[in-house]
């Protein structure tokens, strides 16, 4: 007999999530909410770049020239946070190890601190809330700061969550909602329709099984543009971008060690350290576009703890606990695709990139307002998967 939330007899819903990353699983829980019947296709719930993601919730830190629209949807999650959260671990007694942190922005050597001068302008133009501080006051912050450290940025709201803890709570949040979990790969896009006006109507799995629903929504990462009977130019490629990140462990004897976000460039790489309040440092990221392989490599490691060393020397001391590598799903633009595509009845919210944790919160709200009312809320305006090839297939 299939356990609770497995699948069962049902073989259609309202809402049909391929892909049950957080963002899938985002969508899937506000979506039922909204009491429409929901099921999600994944082998592993909860899986996915999120088991390595650090988690670092920074849309004013992060801030790329050009990318204004991304950083005012970056903004409306990051606000969306606290109260995501909290509802969630009211719902199902999961704490997802959100941390109003805030962050800092290091700057090793001239150019460094030229840039992120650069940096603090543009964020105050944008009316962003960020101060600068001397080399001396970032240290007064961060004692483990190297002392070399010329300057920095402080971004008060920029803050983080743990997103394999995060990924626990939204699958048990969406089983409390009655969400069904058909724990199998996706073997192909259904369709039905008249010549001309073709349209989704679900999947078969690898199973065998099919499942047909009002919308299916694509949420699988690099892999969205791949399911086979995904109609030619109905979603770009979606390209993986890998990244190798560590945890390392602080002993209570050195806590804190770290007590917000730290980043900075370390000749031209960026790097970050995400202290988690169970002692747990996470240290990222590399950037390598090399396909679907998550292979760690000793290079990508000694890159990582190189930089990580320039910028806080003592982490020498610490445990080395785990390395790993994730895909992020870099969409032709890198920002993400959100709501309705060409073919009617396929919704897509994927390609978050480099955003995926941040955004999950306005992701699954803007999805769930469409899905439930058939409208793609103003703020989406800018990321509908019809910016890119348009055509309607036959
Ligand atoms: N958002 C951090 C990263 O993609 O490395």
């Amino acid at each position: 007999m299939p356990a609770k939330g497995e699948e069962a007899a049902v073989a259609h819903s309202d809402v049909l999530v391929v892909g049950g990353g957080i963002i899938g699983l985002g969508v899937a829980w506000r979506t039922a909410q909204r009491g429409l019947s929901v099921a999600v296709v994944d082998p592993s719930p909860g899986g996915g770049a999120v088991r390595v993601a650090a988690g670092m919730l920074a849309p004013v830190t992060e801030l790329q020239y050009g990318e204004e629209p991304l950083l005012r949807l970056g903004v409306a999650s990051n606000e969306r946070y606290a109260a995501f959260t909290a509802e969630l671990t009211e719902l199902t007694g999961l704490d997802t190890g959100y941390r109003a942190t805030g962050t800092l922005a290091v700057a090793l050597d001239a150019d460094d601190r030229a840039e992120l001068r650069e940096l603090h302008a543009f964020q105050a133009r944008l009316g962003l809330s960020s101060e600068w501080l001397t080399g001396r006051e970032c240290r007064r912050l961060e004692p483990m700061l190297a002392p070399g450290v010329r300057g920095g940025l402080h971004v008060a709201d920029d803050h983080q969550v743990d997103g394999r803890r995060l990924a626990a709570a939204l699958v048990a949040a969406c089983e409390r909602l009655g969400v069904v979990f058909h724990r199998a790969a996706a073997a192909e896009l259904l369709t039905g329709g008249h010549p001309g006006a073709a349209r989704a109507t679900g999947v078969r799995l690898s199973t065998g099984a099919e499942l047909s629903a009002g919308c299916t929504v694509l949420a699988a990462g690099p892999r969205s543009h791949l399911l086979p009977g995904l109609p030619d130019g109905v979603l770009p490629a979606i390209r993986p971008v890998k990244g190798q990140v560590l945890r390392l462990r602080v002993p209570p004897r050195y806590a804190p060690f770290l007590s917000r976000n730290v980043r900075a460039v370390v000749r031209g790489q960026h790097i970050y350290l995400v202290p988690r309040a169970d002692g747990e440092l996470v240290v990222g990221a590399t950037t390598e576009e090399q396909g679907h392989d998550t292979t760690v490599t000793a290079g990508g490691v000694y890159e990582l703890l190189r930089d990580a060393h320039e910028l806080v020397p003592g982490i020498t001391e610490l445990e080395l606990v785990e390395t790993g590598a994730g895909l992020r799903p870099g969409s032709p633009d890198n920002a993400p695709l959100l709501g309705p595509t060409a073919l009617p009845g396929l919704a897509a919210a994927t390609g978050h990139y480099r955003n995926g944790v941040l955004l999950t919160p306005v992701t699954a709200d803007l999805l769930a307002d469409y899905l439930a009312t058939g409208e793609l809320p103003a703020l989406a305006a800018d990321f509908t998967p019809r910016r890119f090839r348009t055509e309607v297939p036959a």
